[in-house]
């Protein structure tokens, strides 16, 4: 680790809005890609703190944020987004932290299954996941575009 600084992960705060951007573009290439304008991370954070805020997570090294998770849980499923750590401290443990945070809140809310989606092209994200205990399901994820957004591209 780059710090001696003890790594923390608690709720996301409004105030976080600008280091969660950054460390976003920089975790996820799309948020840097003009063409997909459906790809705002200002938005999501904004449709987050009207939905289940309290499952949006930053990971920090003092005062410095570190990674973020975002979760969900519809009553059915629980679904698991946004995880992302700082490229200078990964392979630290900070991202299987972030999940463990994740699964153990939404066991504590009853959700029986945890799903999440990866890039087909990610297999190094894939492995991460599969280290976690995740295995790929036997499904075909299907989406469709609603709103504002409806003519964007479907994946991605
Ligand atoms: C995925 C991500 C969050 C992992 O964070 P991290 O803090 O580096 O992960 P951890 O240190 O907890 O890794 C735990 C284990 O997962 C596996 N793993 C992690 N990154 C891996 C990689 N790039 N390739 C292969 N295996 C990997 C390893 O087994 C690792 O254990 P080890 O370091 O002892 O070998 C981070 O790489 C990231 O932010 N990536 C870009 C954003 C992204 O694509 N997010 C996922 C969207 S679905």
């Amino acid at each position: 680790m780059t710090t001696s600084a003890t790594l923390s992960i608690r709720r996301f705060d409004a105030r976080d809005t600008d280091a969660v951007i950054a460390l976003w573009q920089q975790a996820f290439p799309e948020y840097r890609d003009t063409t997909k304008p459906h790809r705002n991370p200002r938005l999501s954070i904004e449709n987050k703190l009207t939905t289940q805020p309290e499952l949006f997570f930053v990971a920090t090294l003092g005062e410095r944020i570190v990674g973020t998770v975002m979760g969900g849980y519809d009553g059915h499923r629980g679904w698991l987004y946004s995880l992302a750590v700082d490229e200078s401290v990964r392979r630290h443990g900070i991202g299987t932290r972030l999940v463990a945070h994740v699964e153990n809140t939404l066991t504590g809310m009853g959700c029986p299954k945890l799903n999440l989606q990866v890039l087909s092209a990610k297999t190094d994200i894939q492995a991460f996941y599969e280290a976690l205990g995740y295995r790929a399901d036997a499904v075909i994820s299907m989406g469709k575009r609603l709103g504002a957004f409806v003519d964007a591209a479907p994946v991605s």
